[in-house]
This record gives C-alpha cells, structure tokens and sequence, in this order.
C-alpha cells in the first residue's frame, strides 16, 4: 500500500504536461480524495492509504485533461468560492474585469434592473448582486441545467432573493425595462479546434454560431431595441472589428477593454440619450 510521499509523486509525475502546477494538483486531489487539509498531507507523508481507488481516478481523468474544477466541484471568483460541474462553463478570471467594469462604471444609477443573459454557474449575476445594493437582478439561460448551477451559487452566497432566473432564449421571456445588460455569452466560431480541456465544457456554452460573434450582434440589437442604458459584454480576442462594424450601423461606438494579458476581451456601450 502506497504512503502519501508515494502518490503526490505519481501524481505529479502524471500531470505533467498536463496543468502548469503538477505537484500543487496532485496535493489538491489527494487532500480532495481523503478529505484533508494541505497541511496536514505534507506533515504525514509516510502516512500509508489503504484506500487510494478514489485519488487514482481522479488522477486519471485528469492526466486526461478533464478539467480540476470538475473534479472539486468548486472554482475561485473575485475571491469566492462557486460551486461547479460539467453542466455549465468553467468560470474564467477575465471575467472578473467585467464585474469591475459595471460596478464602477453604473454606481450612479440607484436601485438597477440588471439583465444577464447566459448567466451559466451564475458568477456575474451573483457578483453584481453582491456588489452593487438595491439591484433587481433577472439571468436568463437556454439551459436549464446551468440555471440549477446558478441557483446553487446564488443560495451559496445568500442572493437567491435577489436574482430571478429564466429559462430561455436571450431576452425573450423579459419584459422589464432594463438599465443594465450584462453577457458573457458563447463567441466561438463554430467547428473551431479547440483545446482538449474545453471539450469537457458544454457545447452551448462555447460556440456562438456559424461565425462566432452572432449571439453578440443579437444582444446588442436587442440593447439598442429595448434602449437600455448600459450594456457590457465579454467578446473573443479577435472580435473588436466586427463588434466596431456592426455599431456602426447604429451610428454608435464602444469602448474595448482588454484582459490583464492585454488582449481585446470586451467593450461597453453606454445610451448617449441617458445621463450616466
Ligand atoms: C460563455 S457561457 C458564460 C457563463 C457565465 N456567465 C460565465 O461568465 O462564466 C455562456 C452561457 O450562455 C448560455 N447560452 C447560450 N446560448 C444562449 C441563448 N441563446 N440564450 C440564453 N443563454 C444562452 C449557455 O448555456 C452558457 O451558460
């Protein structure tokens, strides 16, 4: 029977290649496997593991790249804890940017309605309610299975009296005026190779149709439609010519904003009619 010393180094040796931090997640899914803390696995290592079934799979799956927060179930955001499973995207850190845009940028609108559309495991619906006092938020999904996620996440942090989730298509079941539209919504081409990690992740979740930006055109028409009076969106990298374009159409610009690595994520369109 293997001690603790034995496993995190047939974990690490088998994540490598795999994740950038080959010793830290072998740690992570033997503490996850037997239920322990970090510290006390590296102060026991000739501890010996009768049962090591559960931590080998794992392992496995991930050698695999079947994705860590999978696994644990749960992934960091603007320092929360969220709970997450195969049924919706994986939270991304440059999502964080987004939050920050919003709540800076509408702290003078007092008591918003705010819409998300694709809110997924709920991370920016749940965000902005925390953040941002007297918001009513409404998030919508065409899954129903991601909205489960988010109603976890949002009981989790105590806002599931704040946030009404909607099953379906972008807006088509709101009726509310809305001040603020918020969207990280699916932007890649469709049939583009991805990387293996991302197969795991919901289809619906990635892909935005034949060109990739669709879903996006559709919310800022919709914006522009329902006169709203701040819309922030997360794009693909090479997506700023195309949003450009087609506000153009409008006779309207945005402002891009780019990621920590400081590449075009996303832009912000504010209603010149409306004072903010
Ligand atoms: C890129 S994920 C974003 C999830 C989450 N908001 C985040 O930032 O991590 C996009 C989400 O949009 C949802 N979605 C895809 N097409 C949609 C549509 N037509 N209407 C509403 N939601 C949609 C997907 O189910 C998925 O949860």
């Amino acid at each position: 029977m293997p001690s603790i010393k034995e496993l995190l180094g047939l974990g690490a040796k088998k994540l490598r290649g795999v994740t950038q931090n080959p010793q830290k997640e072998a740690l992570r899914l033997l503490a996850f496997s037997l239920q322990v803390e970090y510290l006390w696995l590296i102060s026991h290592d000739d501890f010996i593991v009768d049962e090591p079934k559960d931590f080998l799979e794992n392992l496995d799956k991930r050698a695999n790249f079947y994705p860590l927060e999978y696994i644990l179930k749960e992934t960091s955001f603007y320092s929360k804890m969220f709970y997450t499973d195969e049924r919706v995207l994986i939270p991304r850190p440059e999502t964080e940017i987004l939050i920050d845009k919003i709540s800076s940028t509408c702290r003078g609108i007092k008591k918003p309605t705010i819409v998300e559309v694709g809110t997924g495991s709920g991370i920016i619906s749940v965000m902005l309610a925390t953040l941002m006092g007297g918001a009513k938020i409404i998030a919508t999904d065409i899954s129903q299975d991601a909205l489960e996620v988010a109603q976890i996440n949002a009981k989790k942090h105590k806002v599931d009296d704040i946030i009404t989730f909607v099953n379906c298509n972008l807006l088509d079941e709101v009726d509310d005026k809305i001040d603020i539209l918020v969207s990280n919504p699916p932007y890649i081409k469709k049939g583009e190779k991805l990387e293996k990690n991302l197969s795991y992740e919901p289809q619906i979740a990635l892909f935005g149709g034949e060109k990739g930006d669709e879903i996006l055109r559709e919310i800022i028409d919709e914006a522009i439609k329902r006169d709203v009076k701040f819309l922030a969106c997360e794009m693909g990298y090479d997506q700023r010519w195309k949003i450009d374009n087609h506000l153009k159409n409008y006779n309207l610009k945005a402002e891009f904003y780019k990621d920590l690595a400081g590449i075009d994520r996303g832009f912000i369109l504010k209603n010149t009619k409306m004072n903010i």
